[in-house]
């Protein structure tokens, strides 16, 4: 790797993300169904139908891959805390047995000297509350309150960071209306029920663990780069469109208290009522505002009803994902995000990274293609940070293979191979040269 970590200001944070479902291994310890198992049970949309019921058995192994986190010299190690596992009716009982393991998982990073940073929210609703309408229900913010509060009661006192919701345009855009996620809805109301619901948990739950006395809480918001596909107004309105819905509903939302009017045009109509009352909760201060960025999108205009824009193929190089790489939208969201919304508040990139078909050949997987990403978006990172932009710190996605939706286990996006029929991990040369960076 072309970088050292003394490139880097000094209180600079390197870590790794993760999440509960993708890699714990939901069939074990009590956990309770979600909605990503019954989206999975339903043919066609998750490749081969796969799920997390064994995911990598981060469970049972967890000793182990915080070893890893800690030999490649990182700092902090983002998790999430399976809602389900904690509470496997969404509200009401506890199980105990899930939230021992969440304590385990705890001071098994502190052990290491790793900082833990947790997410409450990473996508693996529990059913018994899709069943009442999920996100679509605005009781979802009281029930999402309940949940953080017995996590945190628990766990709190040695988080270094929390945020409640990872990604909510995929929690409410991707999920309600583009159907891609849990639970594959294809409905504008039902999207712009959740795209507002989302919000108002997510202030619940900051409000909530400020009442529990607790400091450095952030919030985690995908940004994905709009360039119009060519040159005319129309496809520069429908890129604004695009980057209304997906980047500025959340970041207005919570950093300036209005959606943007670009998507108010089409989702206002759906709205629930009273949502301009809901947003003394939604703007509940932050300490710290997390980025998660992989990709950007050309739009352009389409004859169909609103958002009336599509995707089209772009020229760059892509990802096994098909995601175009991009770095230089990092730069620009952290420059922008930085002026138009969040000011001096730190900012973190909190997910960055690529699928590569990785293969294992004589005990080794050499991954070049993802040292080369992680190189170019560090650039972009170091640029943001010369231009006087607060960025504190960098996670990588992810640190092992592991269940990426309804792409199931083939997009591997590790810096740790996974072998899924042995579970076995091997470093993989991105890896041996992070750690080498970091050591430096
Ligand atoms: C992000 C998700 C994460 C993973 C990566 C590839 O949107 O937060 O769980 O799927 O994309």
């Amino acid at each position: 790797m072309r970088h050292k970590r003394s490139d880097f200001p000094e209180a600079f944070l390197f870590g790794t993300a993760t999440s509960a479902y993708q890699i714990e291994g939901h069939a074990f310890g009590g956990a309770g169904r979600t909605h990503w198992d019954d989206f999975a049970a339903t043919p066609g949309n998750v490749v081969r139908a796969e799920n997390g019921d064994r995911a990598c058995d981060h469970y049972h192994r967890f000793a182990e891959d915080l070893d890893l986190v800690k030999a490649a010299g990182l700092d902090a190690y983002r998790f999430s805390i399976s809602w389900a596992r904690v509470l496997p009716e969404g509200t009401g009982t506890p199980n105990e047995e899930g939230l021992d393991y969440y304590d385990r998982l705890t001071d098994a990073m502190l052990e290491r000297g790793l900082k833990p940073c947790a997410t409450l929210y990473h996508w693996e609703l529990p059913s018994a509350l899709a069943d009442k309408g999920g996100w679509r229900n605005r009781d979802i913010a009281a029930w999402f309150g309940e949940f953080t509060e017995i996590a945190m009661e628990r766990l709190g006192d040695r988080m270094f960071s929390v945020a409640p919701i990872n990604e909510p345009w995929c929690v409410a855009w991707l999920s309600h209306f583009m159907g891609g996620h849990a639970p594959g809805l294809r409905d504008v109301r039902a999207a712009a029920r959740a795209m507002h619901h989302v919000l108002l948990a997510h202030g619940t739950a900051i409000q909530t663990m400020r009442g529990l006395g607790m400091s450095n809480l952030g919030g985690v918001f995908n940004l994905e780069w709009a360039t119009p596909a060519n040159g005319t107004p129309e496809a520069q309105a429908a890129a604004a469109r695009y980057d209304a819905i997906y980047n500025r509903w959340f970041l207005g939302g919570v950093f300036k208290g209005a959606y943007p009017q670009a998507a108010l045009d089409g989702l206002e109509p759906h709205l629930p009522e009273g949502w301009q009352d809901d947003f003394p909760t939604i703007q509940a201060p932050l300490d710290w505002c997390g980025l998660n960025y992989y990709t950007r999108k050309l739009i352009a205009p389409d004859a169909t009803p609103f958002p009336s824009l599509k995707e089209v193929e772009g020229p760059l190089p892509k990802t096994f994902m098909d995601w175009e790489i991009y770095p230089q939208g990092l730069e620009d969201f952290l420059t922008r995000t930085a002026k138009e919304y969040t000011g001096d508040l730190p900012l973190y990139v909190t997910e960055n990274g690529m699928a590569s078909p990785d293969v294992l050949v004589d005990g080794a997987v050499k991954d070049p293609s993802r040292t080369a990403f992680l190189e170019d978006h560090l650039d972009a990172v170091q640029r943001a940070i010369a231009a006087g932009v607060p960025v504190s710190g960098y996670f990588i996605w992810s640190l092992l293979d592991n269940y990426e939706w309804a792409l199931g286990y083939e997009k591997r996006f590790g810096l740790v191979h996974v072998d899924f029929e042995t579970l076995e991990r091997t470093a993989k040369s991105s890896y041996h040269e992070l750690k080498a960076a970091l050591q430096s």
